[in-house]
C-alpha cells in the first residue's frame, strides 16, 4: 500500500524578526537561512521518515534540484515530480523568538500540474492506496474527484485557507486534516466541538482531525471523538510542525493503527519538529519519536 502526494515543493526564505513586518514599515531581520518546504514536500517526508512507501507528484523550476534530492534523501519515489519552464514556488517566512510564523507564499511552478501528469501518477495507484492533497496547487479538486472516481482515499489538507478551496467538493474526501484557521474558514464555527459537529453534519463519511498547536489536536470519524494533548516542546520554529503531525498520522493510520495511537504518535513528532529550525530539515525520523513514546 502506498500514498501518493501530489503536492508542492518550496524554497522557504526564513528571516528571524522580533515581530511580524507592519504596514509601511521597514524591519531588519537577525538571520536569513533557505530551507526546503512546501506543505506537499513536507508531508511527504514525514510520512516516509514514519515508516510509509511514498510516491510524490508535483513540479519545480531548473532551480528546484535540491527539494528533489531532499524527497529522495527521506525516501520518497520522485518518479514524478517534473521540472517545469518556471521559477521554483517559494515561501518568504517571518519566524518569531517562540517559534512562530507568519508565510507569504509564491505558488510559481506549484501550479504548473497538468492533467497528463495527473493520470500518469494516478495510472501508478491500485486499491488501497491512498491520495494526498493540499491547497498549494493547482488541479486540486479535479485530483479529489479522480481519486475518489479511482476508489483511492483522498486525504485533504486545506491549507493555506484561500478562496480555491471552493474548487474541491469535500465530499469525494475520506479524510480532512485542518488548524482552527482553516476550519473557522470552512465551518465558520471556532470553538473545537462546534468545528467537529458542523464539519460532521456536512461531511458525515470523512473523518477529521483538527489541530490546535499547544492545544493538542482533536480526531473524529463520527464513532469516536477523541483529544490527544500536545507533547510539551521548547519551540524554536514552528514551520511545518502541521506538516509533520499530517504526515505521521496518516503514515500510522495506513499501516493499520487504531486512531488513538496515530494521533499521539504524530504528536510526538510534531513536538520534536518544533523544537528545531527549518521546515522539512526539521522532521524527525520514526526512530527518534518512538523514543519519546516510551
Ligand atoms: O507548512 C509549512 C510550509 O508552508 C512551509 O514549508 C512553506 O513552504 C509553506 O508552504
Amino acid at each position: 500500500m502506498k500514498i501518493l502526494n501530489f503536492g508542492s515543493l518550496n524554497l522557504d526564505r526564513v528571516y528571524a524578526v522580533e515581530h511580524f513586518v507592519q504596514e509601511g514599515e521597514t524591519l531588519s531581520a537577525g538571520r536569513m537561512e533557505t530551507h526546503c518546504g512546501g506543505k506537499g514536500l513536507n508531508q511527504s517526508v514525514a510520512l516516509a521518515r514514519a515508516g510509509a512507501s511514498v510516491l510524490h507528484a508535483g513540479c519545480v523550476g531548473e532551480d528546484g534540484g535540491q527539494l528533489i534530492d531532499c524527497l529522495r534523501e527521506s525516501g520518497v519515489d520522485v518518479r514524478h515530480v517534473q521540472t517545469v519552464d518556471q521559477p521554483t514556488g517559494h515561501a518568504v517566512i517571518q519566524v518569531l523568538p517562540g517559534g512562530q510564523n507568519g508565510i507569504l507564499l509564491f505558488s510559481g511552478a506549484n501550479r504548473c500540474l497538468t492533467e497528463q501528469g495527473m493520470e500518469a501518477a494516478l495510472a501508478e495507484c491500485g486499491a488501497g492506496d491512498w491520495l494526498l492533497l493540499q491547497n498549494e496547487t493547482n488541479l486540486t479538486g479535479r485530483l479529489a474527484e479522480r481519486g475518489a472516481a479511482q476508489g483511492l482515499k483522498v486525504v485533504f489538507n486545506p491549507s493555506p485557507a484561500d478562496s480555491r478551496l471552493n474548487e474541491v467538493d469535500f465530499h469525494h474526501l475520506s479524510c480532512c486534516l485542518f488548524n482552527e484557521i482553516e476550519a473557522a474558514s470552512l465551518t465558520g464555527e471556532t470553538e473545537p466541538q462546534a468545528i467537529l459537529d458542523a464539519f460532521r453534519r456536512q461531511y458525515p463519511s470523512c473523518a477529521t482531525v483538527l489541530t490546535l498547536g499547544a492545544g493538542g489536536a482533536w480526531y473524529d470519524d463520527g464513532e469516536q471523538r477523541l483529544h490527544q494533548p500536545a507533547f510539551p516542546a521548547k519551540a524554536v520554529d514552528t514551520t511545518g510542525a502541521g506538516d509533520t503531525f499530517t504526515g505521521y498520522f496518516l503514515a500510522a493510520m495506513m499501516a493499520g493503527d487504531a486512531p488513538g495511537r496515530a494521533m499521539r504518535l504524530a504528536s510526538a513528532a510534531a513536538a520534536l519538529a518544533v523544537t528545531r529550525k527549518g521546515a522539512a530539515n526539521a522532521i524527525p525520523w520514526r526512530e527518534e519519536v518512538e523514543k519519546l513514546l516510551v
